[in-house]
């Protein structure tokens, strides 16, 4: 990677790290990568230290044929997708957490979630050695943790973080969505509706009346602040929030 890139250093070098499985959401980041940096990479790299259980892990939807195609389409220069025991080789034994940020709401019901990303995203940030990374809103403590890293251990680089893409219907884009029932997908709608009242109070009632299995609804104090849930459905669980201050 370092050696396909070395060429390009001299002008602005954009990342978007995803796990595959790219839908609109990703595209996004990409568009924005692509409209800013003249080289564009994007990493594919299901990170097994951030699940928790082996079979949310493979269980993950994966289709790299499609999403390099879908890539190449939208304008990525370079696609990085090692393998796991290339980024975790046998004896591989130092993490980073974000001690606090990682620690609550996402953090609190998924004990390493955010010791796997913020560590993934440290390698992936050295070995591509980029400006800009591009991240979704849609997973906002992810951005608030990695904000957080940047500023922590004074890495040079600039995040940016792009809004929430959404179906029709509100649904927020996530690769998990495609293991939605269509009963489920209708009631996954109530996420969105729920977070729409922008008061914690009402968005749970309307979560637990839809039958939903709430993990949290919650004001986060991130910049900018928002109403962030997790709900169950059925086996997949997913998440969501809105902002509450617009703050561009
Ligand atoms: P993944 O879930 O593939 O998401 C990759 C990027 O796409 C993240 O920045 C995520 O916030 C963004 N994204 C997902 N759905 C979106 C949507 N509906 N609208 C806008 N952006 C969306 O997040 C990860 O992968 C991983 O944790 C990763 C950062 C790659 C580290 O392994």
């Amino acid at each position: 990677m370092r050696t396909a890139l070395e060429p390009w250093r001299a002008e602005s070098i954009g990342l978007v790290p995803t796990m595959g499985a790219l839908h609109a959401g990703h595209l996004s980041l990409i568009a924005a990568a692509r409209a800013e940096c003249s080289t564009v990479v994007m990493s594919l790299f299901v990170n097994p230290a951030q699940f928790g259980s082996s079979g949310d892990l493979n269980g993950y939807p994966r289709d790299e044929a499609n999403d390099l195609a879908v890539a190449a389409e939208a304008g990525v220069d370079f696609v990085f997708a090692p393998d796991a025991s290339e980024m975790y080789p046998t004896r591989f034994q130092t993490w980073v957490e974000v001690a606090e940020l990682g620690a609550v709401l996402e953090g609190a019901h998924r004990p390493g979630h955010f010791r796997g990303v913020a560590t993934i995203c440290l390698k992936l940030f050295n070995i591509v050695r980029p400006d800009v990374v591009y991240f979704g809103q849609k997973d906002a403590q992810q951005v608030a943790v990695l904000r957080q890293l940047i500023a922590d251990l004074a890495l040079e680089l600039e995040l940016r973080a792009l809004p929430t893409v959404r179906d029709r219907d509100g649904l927020a884009l996530s690769s998990r969505n495609v293991r939605l029932s269509p009963p489920e997908r209708t009631l996954a709608l109530t996420l969105p509706r729920a977070l729409a009242t922008r008061d914690p109070e009402s968005a749970r009632s309307l979560l637990v009346e839809a039958g939903l299995d709430v993990d949290y609804v919650e004001i986060a104090p991130f910049d900018p602040p928002v109403l962030a849930a997790a709900v169950r459905v059925g086996s997949t669980r997913l998440i969501d929030n809105v902002t509450l201050e617009e703050d561009s």
